[in-house]
């Protein structure tokens, strides 16, 4: 028989080299929700489908992977994590608020495979629990900037915030019918030229005057706080406390140092039923891409699971979108894979204390390779160079009855004669430990 050695379309084959980068990415998102804060979790990645069946339909209920297992239980690989971190919220109801929680872990979704689109992907998802104002907002939104920022791509990402509630009442108040519908059509209106637009909203029932009208509406974006007084003029009453509450966001975005990389945005819908208010996305700068992430504000979704309401915002960070960006910006690889050091032994007599080295020095915490082959001289130098290790100790018979060892620093090519016992202070001095 033979196998079809190629992995399934949207899913990869990373061998270490390419998962360096993904992993170095991945610390960096993870270490931004340490420093907020945030709890690690470990949910499950296949769940029930009905957290996501039960609630109303969107795009990802169509693209689930989802199947009847041996049990006759319907289950799915989770498409994305939120429905599953509110099942979590709302079954441990002794849980206090606020509660922060992140995680990383695969998706899978049924996607028409594009550049930063695949079928088996990885988020990083964090959100917090219980806490309704806009303070919570605030420090998502100032989290997600931090990790662009320790990227230094902060100036090729753009924020794009929107409130649905906003959107919906403006659409209402200016007399648009089947505003559900012109959602729809909104939240894909980047992707579209003004005329695809239209058309789209008046495939869908809506007249060619209210089309023009919502593409006008839809229009109102910039800096957060400049656009608020307009906003404030084309909002009915009963939402002028969202536009209240947009400010406030405006403000408390200011005071993280982050407003530069935000921009109001009254076309942001996004496509999850679930959002309840605040809904956000990030874009490459010049738009080639698509969203590096995307979140909201989802207050009643763990209320749909059971007695307990906990309102709740978060985010998911999409990995291979940044990944593209990294690429375009000339930033890939972000680091290579190493081995600190490589444990030469130039004969069979001398394997013992070679071994002894590498246990000394993995107990140092650095990576440590020997030969596990008994190769010759060369090849192991020339293994040592494929695997990217930065020094080689070589350990000799010869040197040893001197009481020294060599040691080889791989980018100059610079050997050193070291004293055998002093190898570990040796490292130290030069700061490699
Ligand atoms: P989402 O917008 O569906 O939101 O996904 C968030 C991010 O995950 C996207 O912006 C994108 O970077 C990445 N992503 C999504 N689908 C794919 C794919 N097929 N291939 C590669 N990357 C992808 C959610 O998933 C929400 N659960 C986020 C959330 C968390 N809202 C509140 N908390």
């Amino acid at each position: 028989m033979t196998i079809n050695l190629e992995s399934l379309k949207g899913t990869y084959d990373r061998y270490p080299d390419k998962w360096e980068t993904w992993k170095k990415l991945i610390e960096t998102v993870e270490e931004t929700a340490e420093e907020f804060g945030f709890r690690q979790i470990d949910p499950p990645s296949i769940e029930r489908q009905e957290l996501w069946t039960e609630k109303k339909e969107d795009s990802v209920t169509d693209e689930m992977y989802a199947f009847t297992d041996k049990g006759d239980n319907e289950i799915t690989l989770i498409p994305e994590a939120t429905p599953g971190r509110a099942r979590l919220m709302q079954k441990r109801k002794d849980l206090k608020t606020p509660v922060k929680w992140y995680s990383t872990g695969k998706r899978w979704r049924y996607e028409d495979v594009t550049k930063g689109r695949d079928r088996e992907f990885r988020q990083t998802d964090i959100d917090i629990f219980g806490i309704e104002s806009v303070e919570a907002d605030a420090e998502i939104i100032a989290a997600a900037a931090s990790i662009f920022q320790k990227l230094g791509l902060d100036n090729r990402v753009e924020f794009k915030i929107n409130d649905r509630k906003l959107l919906e009442s403006i659409l209402e108040a200016h007399g648009i019918e089947k505003t559900e519908e012109a959602m729809k059509v909104v939240d894909d209106k980047e992707k579209m030229t003004k005329e695809e637009f239209l058309e789209d909203l008046t495939d869908r029932g809506l007249t060619r005057e209210d089309a023009e009208q919502v593409d006008q509406l839809t229009d109102i974006s910039g800096p957060i706080l400049e656009n608020i007084e307009e906003l404030r003029k084309k909002a009915p009453e009963e939402v002028q406390e969202s536009v209240d509450r947009m400010e406030s966001l405006g403000e408390a975005l200011e005071s993280y140092g982050v407003a530069s990389m935000c921009r109001f945005d009254l076309s942001i819908v996004r496509g999850l039923a679930y959002y309840t208010g605040l809904v956000f996305e990030a874009f490459d700068s010049e738009g080639e891409l698509r969203a590096l992430f995307g979140g909201g504000r989802y207050d009643e979704l763990v209320g749909t699971f059971g007695d307990r309401e906990v309102p709740a915002v978060g985010f998911a960070f999409g990995y291979s979108p940044t990944i593209e960006l990294l690429k375009k910006e000339d930033r890939y690889p972000l680091s290579e894979v190493e081995t600190d050091v490589y444990v030469l032994s130039v004969s069979e007599s001398v394997r013992d204390v070679a071994l002894d080295y590498a246990t000394t020095l993995r107990e140092e915490g650095l990576s440590v390779e020997t030969d596990l082959t008994g190769r010759s001289f060369g090849q192991q130098l020339g293994y040592a160079d494929d695997m990217n290790a930065k020094r080689v100790l070589i350990i000799g018979e010869r040197d040893l009855e001197n009481d020294e060892v060599t040691m080889k620093h791989m980018d100059s090519g610079e050997e050193e004669a070291l004293d055998k016992d002093e190898v570990v202070e040796h490292l130290e001095k030069e700061d490699f430990l």
